[in-house]
């Protein structure tokens, strides 16, 4: 009796999980994204004496100790339906044009339904050479995160924090207590590296911190400003989007910066939550991300119907705009981009501060100053 009971509440799971990642991405065809990245704060500093050439900027980056043509990561979206199906084997072959890294969506519905396995598994078969990183919640175990690693034969793995999605989710979880236990068994026994990511609310630096001394290898900080999941899950309810506190969260230059300067040093920082545009990538990489990855805006064209020219044209207009603004700071590499000033102003850097990160913000406006001269002017000024 219990045996049939189980599979019936199993079959009702996987029924409302299949309404709810249909609903996802209907939601993010519908709603715009949240805005307010703070990126409006952040300006590059032109170099008016440039002396690079167009062609010799490279986007080539090192993720993991594997290279990407590209700094730009398909980040987590779908996947446990006939749709996510199609659209997985579409950006699938999109991130094997162009030598991007692609995460697949959250894999329980595979690791609950072997029937669903397939739509996680046609990323691996359209990109055999590819990376490709692995997606489970909070909750994960040991063996379930192992199982959803060895599905894909991901390169990476990243665990998904959002809470507060749970709580606006009818059905969401609502106990979290032992998951960070289980985080940390997790980084400490599963065969990849293993990114803690948040999905749009933004991480704070002490919890990145946390994140790393409990065995993380790099932090998708999933800042506020784009798609925003508790708005999805809102609208998914029918209620009042107009309600101040949907803008639940940390804004992802605010969240960049406090997590860069706790952690950068040590992992691999990917800058996420509303970034659109080749400027907006220059932006994150020149705060000092290793890479940024992007959700909202793929899944709308992917659904389009000429999707695989227009995922190109989006993808060779944004890497146009990145590297025009390269040439303009005199940078031809993401490394150097990484190295090159950028000022602060406005409510990030009043975040910024108010939070104890201003040598952080200092230290971004004058890389280009060399340290004999502020230190002259520094004792002038005494
Ligand atoms: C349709 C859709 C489904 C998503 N599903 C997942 C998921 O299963 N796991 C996860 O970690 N993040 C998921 N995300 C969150 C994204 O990976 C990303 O963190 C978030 O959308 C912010 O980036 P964006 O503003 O570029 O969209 C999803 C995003 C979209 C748009």
């Amino acid at each position: 009796m219990s045996d049939v009971r189980n599979a019936e509440e199993r079959v009702a799971r996987q029924a409302l999980r299949e309404r709810r990642k249909k609903e996802h991405i209907e939601a993010v065809q519908t709603l715009p994204d949240q805005g307010g990245t703070g990126f409006e704060d952040l300006v590059l500093l032109p170099e008016s004496a440039c002396e690079v050439d167009v062609d010799e900027v490279s986007l080539n980056i090192e993720f993991f100790g594997r290279p990407l043509r590209s700094p730009v990561i398909i980040n987590a979206m779908t996947g446990g339906t006939a749709q996510a199906h199609g659209i997985n084997r579409r950006l699938a072959r999109f991130a094997q044009r162009h030598g991007l890294a692609m995460a697949v969506g959250s894999e329980t519905a595979a690791l609950e339904d072997s029937a669903a396995a397939a739509s996680y598994a046609v990323v691996r078969e359209s990109n055999p050479e590819g990376l490709i990183i692995a997606n489970v919640g909070m909750g994960a175990d040991v063996a379930r995160a192992q199982r959803a690693v060895d599905l894909i034969r991901a390169d990476v793995l990243q665990i998904h924090w959002n809470a507060a999605q749970e709580l606006f989710m009818a059905e969401g979880d609502r106990r979290f207590r032992g998951l960070l236990q289980r985080f940390r068994e997790v980084a400490r026994d599963v065969t990849v590296p293993v990114i803690a990511k948040e999905v749009g609310q933004g991480m704070t630096g002490p919890v990145a911190r946390r994140f790393v001394d409990w065995g993380a290898r790099g932090i998708d900080i999933g800042g506020m400003g784009g798609t925003n999941f508790i708005a999805v899950e809102a609208w998914r309810r029918g209620l009042p989007l107009d309600q101040e506190w949907l803008r639940w969260g940390v804004p992802t230059a605010a969240s960049l910066g406090e997590v860069l300067a706790e952690v950068a040093a040590e992992v691999t920082i990917v800058a996420s939550g509303g970034i659109r545009s080749g400027h907006d990538v220059a932006k994150a990489l020149a705060m000092g991300a290793h890479a940024v990855g992007i959700a909202g805006p793929l899944m709308r064209l992917a659904v389009a119907e000429d999707s695989d020219d227009a995922l190109d044209r989006w993808l060779e207009d944004l890497h146009a705009t990145l590297k025009m603004v390269m040439v303009l700071m005199g940078a031809r590499t993401v490394e150097e981009l990484r190295r090159r000033p950028l000022i602060m102003t406005g409510r990030t850097r009043e975040w910024l501060e108010l939070r104890g990160y201003l040598p952080f913000v200092e230290a971004l406006s004058r890389r280009d100053r060399a340290r004999a001269s502020v230190a002259g002017a520094l004792s002038e000024k005494s």
